[in-house]
């Protein structure tokens, strides 16, 4: 082998590293924000090929309330129960309660109202969205369970629904974990899901993934918005 042999070896051996090199390199110079940017893009590919493999042909529409007029279109009885886990200031709950006129339909909100527990990204860090109480809402059907989902959930009793709606808006991995957690014993075959944010790679799609993989692997995808920013699911009302 020659000299200039040894060389060209070299050279292609090493030719993988250098793209790692070349990002290692920027990587010095980014913020908290750019690296947040880098991997919710990676997540975006990740969905992109997860749609693909699962050979979805989801709708994209304009934004989350044209997902909830889905969701609104796929209820089935006179008597669902939405439940909302992340209610703020009550802009999607005054929504959902203003569009489902059933007298027997109930909407309830959990929330701490001390906003979130742990960071998320940058520009939302811990105690970010705290209100301190609920929002007025003039209706009947609606109520609040006050404090943090681990405190409030394990002692909720469910009411008597013919169809679950469960719009998870919480933002924190740690908070969809313990949302999918208590669904695991709760859905039935027609439940519907929804996901605020999955543009968060290291939150909520990461909880995602996560619930396709085990409890909801039933669970199909029906419609999005932004792209896959929002999603709705439906476990099949035949399964
Ligand atoms: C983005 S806001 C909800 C926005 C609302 N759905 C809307 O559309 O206007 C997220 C909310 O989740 C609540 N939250 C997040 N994790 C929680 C937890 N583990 N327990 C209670 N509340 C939580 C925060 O207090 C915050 O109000």
């Amino acid at each position: 082998m020659t000299a200039r042999d040894v060389k060209r070896r070299l050279a292609k051996s090493l030719a993988p590293l250098q793209p790692r090199r070349a990002l290692v390199a920027a990587g010095r110079h980014l913020t908290d924000r750019a690296l947040t940017r880098a991997a919710n893009a990676l997540g975006g590919l990740e969905q992109g090929r997860w749609l693909a493999e699962t050979g979805s042909n989801v709708p994209n529409l304009a934004d989350r309330f044209a997902v909830f007029d889905q969701a609104m279109n796929r209820l089935t009885g006179s008597a669902p129960l939405y439940v909302e886990f992340g209610v703020f200031q009550g802009r999607t709950m005054r929504y959902w309660a203003s569009k489902v006129a059933f007298p027997g339909a109930r909407f309830v909100g959990f929330d701490s109202f001390q906003g979130l527990p742990e960071d998320w990204q940058p520009d939302a860090q811990r105690g970010s969205f705290a209100v301190g109480k609920p929002p007025e809402i003039d209706d009947p059907r609606v109520s609040f369970e006050v404090g943090w989902f681990d405190d409030t959930l394990p002692n909720w009793t469910v009411p008597d629904h013919d169809q679950l709606v469960v719009n998870i808006d919480c933002d924190l991995y740690s908070s969809t974990r313990t949302v999918l957690d208590w669904l695991r014993t709760r859905r039935a075959p027609g439940t519907l899901v929804y996901f605020d944010d999955l543009f968060n790679r290291d939150h909520q799609w990461r909880a995602l993934r996560e619930w396709l993989g085990h409890d909801g692997a039933a669970a199909q995808p029906v419609a999005m918005a932004r792209w896959g920013h929002h999603m709705l699911f439906q476990i099949p009302p035949s399964s």
